[in-house]
């Protein structure tokens, strides 16, 4: 039944990995001047996920949370929004399902379309909770960034997972109708089955980006969408830190609006937190910029925050939200925190061990050395089943 009450994301949680590798690191191996790293593309370091994490690992403990604050009795669907699949059939999702104890009257499904997918997740997961308002769905974005070695994208790496619980009457974020919505048949970044490393051709999914930035704008502008001016803050997709900032000034610059710098660093400064020090974690990003920028904000109460994700490929989307009273007691900003910091540092060759790690691709059974302190573990592979543990 169609119902008036506000839908929107209820809670948000993310999970990051076990290892972290600073770029400093990277540049001392690769003799890059670390103002490329620090200042060019706005990274510090990033995820590195150890043997025994994936995209379910990382999905469920991000989950683990949202299932312990709010139970599972509402939870008829989970969204699994990925573009670093494990497999060509199963959803991860259930997996996921699996490893939290989620009741089986519920639907599992996997999106995907690059970095787009939660964002899809999202505004499918808006549409079955308007249709019964007593249901909640869980979207998990889990993504893990990689690029062959030596790449230019390398730097760009990481990999996280953001759980949020989609509900009516929503204590964090009011999700707004209209959205701008677009879509283009573009070859800049793409992963072919037969590789387990991203193809990107780099200046080409910046022009790709900044021109879904027109075309959600344009789009989201003619469906009757807020003035530029209403917004208090702006959560782009950031493969690197830098390309939010030069998404925003395209906007600005698009919009014939004054580009200067303080205005562009209020607009965006509180969203590059975490997304900085973890590196690019695709579907995950965008949302991951949102728990940066409600953790660090001064009050937001009713201010509009505004969303473009951004999947290569390539489709985006720009949207609204609306900061909802009382928000601050529901944020998991010191878990947030402990996420980021209790990441172990690796050095340049522990890095590339982990970066080479992988199941053999003839079938054969594999035990995987057990490295996380996680929750949960990808133990193993045998008879081409993926084995996962809780810890
Ligand atoms: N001090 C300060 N800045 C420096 C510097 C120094 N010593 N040396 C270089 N820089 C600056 C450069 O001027 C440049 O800045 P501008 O872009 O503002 O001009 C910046 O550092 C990067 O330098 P290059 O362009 O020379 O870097 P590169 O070509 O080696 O790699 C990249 C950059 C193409 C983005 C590469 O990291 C890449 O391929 N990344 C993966 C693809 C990607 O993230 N694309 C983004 C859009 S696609 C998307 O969003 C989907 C997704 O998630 C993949």
């Amino acid at each position: 039944m169609a119902t008036e009450s506000p839908i929107g994301i209820h809670d948000l949680s993310f999970a990051t990995t076990e290892f972290v590798l600073s770029h400093e690191e990277l540049a001392a191996y690769n003799g890059t001047e670390i103002g490329k790293y620090h200042v060019g593309i706005g990274q510090r370091s990033m995820s590195v996920p150890a043997a025994d994490e994936d995209i379910v690992t990382l999905g469920a403990a991000a989950a683990a949370p949202i299932v312990a604050r709010h139970g599972s009795d509402r939870i008829r669907t989970v969204v699994f929004a990925t573009e670093s699949s494990i497999d060509q059939a199963k959803s991860a999702g259930v997996y996921v399902h699996s490893l939290l104890g989620l009741p089986s009257a519920c639907r599992v499904v996997e999106l995907k379309q690059a970095c787009y997918g939660a964002t899809a997740a999202l505004q499918f997961a808006i549409g079955l909770v308007r249709r019964d308002p007593s249901q909640q769905v869980l979207v998990v974005a889990s993504d893990v960034s990689k690029y062959a070695l030596d790449s230019p994208g390398e730097a760009t790496q990481g990999a996280a997972a953001v759980a949020m619980l989609v509900a009516a009457d929503p204590a964090l974020v009011r999700i707004e109708d209209p959205s701008g919505v677009f879509t283009a048949d573009v070859m800049d970044f793409w992963r072919p089955n037969y590789l387990s490393t991203a193809l990107v051709d780099g200046q080409e999914s910046i022009s790709a980006y900044l021109q879904a930035v027109e075309g959600t704008w344009k789009d989201y502008s003619e469906q009757g969408g807020r003035p530029l001016e209403d917004f208090a803050a702006f959560c782009y997709h950031q493969p690197f830190t830098k390309m939010a900032y030069k998404a925003h000034r395209h906007l600005l610059n698009y919009c014939g609006r004054d580009t200067d710098k303080d205005v562009i660093e209020s607009d965006l400064g509180r969203t590059t937190a975490y997304n900085a020090v973890i590196g690019n974690s695709y579907t995950a990003s965008v949302y991951l910029g949102l728990a940066a920028l409600l953790d660090q904000a001064e009050d937001l109460t009713e201010r509009a925050v505004g969303f473009l994700s951004y999947g290569s490929g390539s489709v985006a989307e720009f949207f609204a939200g609306t900061v909802v009273p009382g928000y601050k007691e529901h944020l998991r900003t010191d878990a947030n925190r402990e996420a980021i910091d209790r990441r172990k540092p690796v050095d340049y060759a522990g890095y590339r061990e982990l970066h080479e790690h992988s199941f053999p691709t003839d079938g054969s059974d594999q035990a995987n050395p057990a490295q996380t302190s996680g929750p949960f573990r990808l133990a193993g592979i045998s008879d081409h089943k993926r084995l996962y543990e809780t810890r």
